[in-house]
């Protein structure tokens, strides 16, 4: 199997490289990344001189490039990651995900269909999408695989309009693709502009910890080894054509995840027991901010045996040692172009 990944040097990218790179040593795995400020190599250190893993830098808005990586290697499969991720800089940028993110997946489509006209036997595109193109939830119910598409940010319309190329694809060239929408990840090698690696970051800094309104914004949080974890299942064994919902079914409030990294990074750094959580500031609310995102993942229980690992607060926990024993990690990705970035979101 020669297995193309795009967006490997992100968060979930990294996590998904890395366990395909172990587990089928007999794969030759090409991960093509562009490097955007969210993509970092150091996050692939420990598989990079792996003799079944190969980097390639590109850009897959950059049309002849992806048409001709796809005929020079041949490849038998695609898990598509690549994009832009952050609904706030969609918000104070769209151009860019409408690019990558719709633009992008249509090259790669079309450069899957050109490469593989006349013989899609054994073939998969895989492509890794959101829960947020379900748009936002009350206080009931949950997003399921027939729930309908009504997203509401640029970041969430562009995933759904990458979502509809992707199926038009199999309609109407018989393109032998696979989707999954996911809810909230959390782990390590996360960029720290979301919420649980931002937070993290700024308790271990005593700098404010920014709540968006009141806090009471409900999020499916999802260990992200999971997810990569349900990625590999389905990449394998999902029926082709098929859309899998993938979820924690471990809903938190904002407010609460960030009492939650207080408590326990009072405990770990020695502070006083209620110190960290006075840095709690709340901010002006996200336009548009979806009020509760929560997957019934269901079907690939049933069908494919894949259920969330638990409990949260240990994970979450493990999550936190990650990032205060990788300081240089975190020193890194908030040098520089970070700092600009945080200054104007937070006015500070
Ligand atoms: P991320 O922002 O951490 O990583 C994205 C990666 O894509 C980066 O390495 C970046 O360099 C690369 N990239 C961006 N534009 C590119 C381009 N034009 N060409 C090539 N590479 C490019 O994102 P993530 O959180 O790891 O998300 C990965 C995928 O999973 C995305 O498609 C996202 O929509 C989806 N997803 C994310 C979550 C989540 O909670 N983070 C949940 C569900 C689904
Ligand atoms: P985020 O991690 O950006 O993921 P998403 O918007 O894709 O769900 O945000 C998770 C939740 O946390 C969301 O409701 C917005 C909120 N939030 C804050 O309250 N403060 C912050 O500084 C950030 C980044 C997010």
């Amino acid at each position: 199997m020669k297995l193309l990944i795009t967006g490997g040097a992100g968060f979930i990218g990294s996590h998904v490289v890395r366990r395909f790179v172990r587990n089928y040593p007999q794969y030759s795995i090409v991960n093509l990344d562009a490097l955007t400020y969210a993509g970092n190599l150091a996050n692939l250190a420990d598989v990079q001189g792996e003799s079944n893993y190969r980097f390639v830098k590109g850009d897959i808005t950059d049309k002849e490039f992806i048409q001709q990586l796809f005929r020079e290697e041949q490849f038998d499969g695609v898990i598509h990651l690549a994009a832009e991720s952050h609904v706030d800089r969609s918000i104070s940028g769209p151009d860019a995900f409408i690019q990558t993110n719709v633009v992008g997946t249509a090259n790669l489509l079309n450069a899957a269909v050109e490469s593989w006209k006349g013989n899609m036997d054994g073939k998969r595109f895989y492509h890794v999408s959101t829960d947020e193109v379900f748009g936002s939830l009350g206080a009931e119910g949950k997003f399921s695989e027939t729930t309908a598409y009504d997203p509401r940010s640029p970041y969430s319309a562009s995933k759904a309009s990458s979502d509809h190329l992707v199926r038009a694809y199999h309609h109407t060239y018989g393109l032998p693709i696979l989707i999954s929408n996911c809810s909230n990840n959390y782990g390590s090698h996360h960029f720290p502009e979301k919420l649980i690696p931002l937070i993290i970051h700024n308790i271990k800094n005593k700098k404010p910890l920014p709540v968006y309104g009141k806090g009471e914004n409900i999020r499916d949080w999802l260990w992200v080894e999971d997810h990569a974890r349900a990625i590999d299942v389905v990449f394998h064994r999902g029926k082709l054509g098929d859309t899998y919902c993938v979820g924690g079914n471990n809903e938190w409030k904002n407010i609460d995840v960030v009492k939650l990294l207080c408590k326990l990074m009072d405990e770990k750094l020695g502070r006083v027991d209620g110190e960290s959580e006075q840095l709690i500031t709340y901010v002006t609310d996200r336009p548009g901010h979806d009020a509760r995102y929560a997957i019934d993942a269901t079907k690939l229980k049933t069908e494919l045996d894949w259920e969330p690992t638990q409990p949260f607060e240990t994970l979450l926990s493990q999550t936190i040692d990650w990032y205060l024993q990788n300081d240089a990690w975190l020193e890194q990705v908030t040098s520089g172009s970070y700092r600009n970035y945080y200054e104007q979101q937070y006015n500070r």
